[in-house]
């Protein structure tokens, strides 16, 4: 039933506590891994400082660097896993696009973290893993 499992990263530790659970959950199936970061880009549209439109250059240059910089962090952390990991970086909504990768790559479950970087206390999901649970046509886990 596990042939290849996707976590998505966001950077945050339950990020990290979700691709780890998933790599032993591979390590016991011999399963394959997708490790998927989404730039969401910041909404800064028509941002103006000092009279500058500052908009596009604090687009997604610098959110397409830190999403290298994750998904190396990823790379890092599943230094001796023996199984084959894709590492992809996608543009757009978080959810959507890690359902559309679940799709094209055929994986057969998803790992996510409860939370992510904006990890507001009073929810327990957060809305990228939220919308996983609730859309997805395939079994998510949530590791807590
Ligand atoms: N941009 C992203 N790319 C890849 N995975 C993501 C991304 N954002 C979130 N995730 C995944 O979803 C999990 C939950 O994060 P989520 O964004 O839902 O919570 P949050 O940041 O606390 O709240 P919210 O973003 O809704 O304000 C993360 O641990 C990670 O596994
Ligand atoms: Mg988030």
């Amino acid at each position: 039933m596990f042939k290849k499992i996707l976590v998505p990263v966001d950077g945050s530790a339950p990020a990290w506590r979700a691709m780890d659970t998933a790599r032993n959950l591979a390590e016991t199936y011999h399963a394959d891994l997708v490790i998927v970061h989404v730039v969401q880009g910041l909404s800064t549209r028509g941002l103006i400082v000092n009279g500058m439109d500052i908009s596009v250059k604090n687009d997604n240059v610098n959110s397409t660097k830190i999403g290298n910089m994750i998904l190396d962090t990823a790379k890092d952390r599943l230094k001796g896993f023996p199984g084959k990991v894709e590492y992809d970086m996608e543009f757009g909504d978080a959810a959507e696009k890690i359902m559309d990768d679940a799709r094209d790559k055929s994986v057969s479950a998803i790992v996510v973290g409860r939370r992510g970087l904006s990890g507001v206390e009073e929810f327990l999901l957060g809305s990228v893993s939220s919308r996983l649970v609730q859309y997805a046509d395939i079994p998510v886990m949530v590791v807590k």
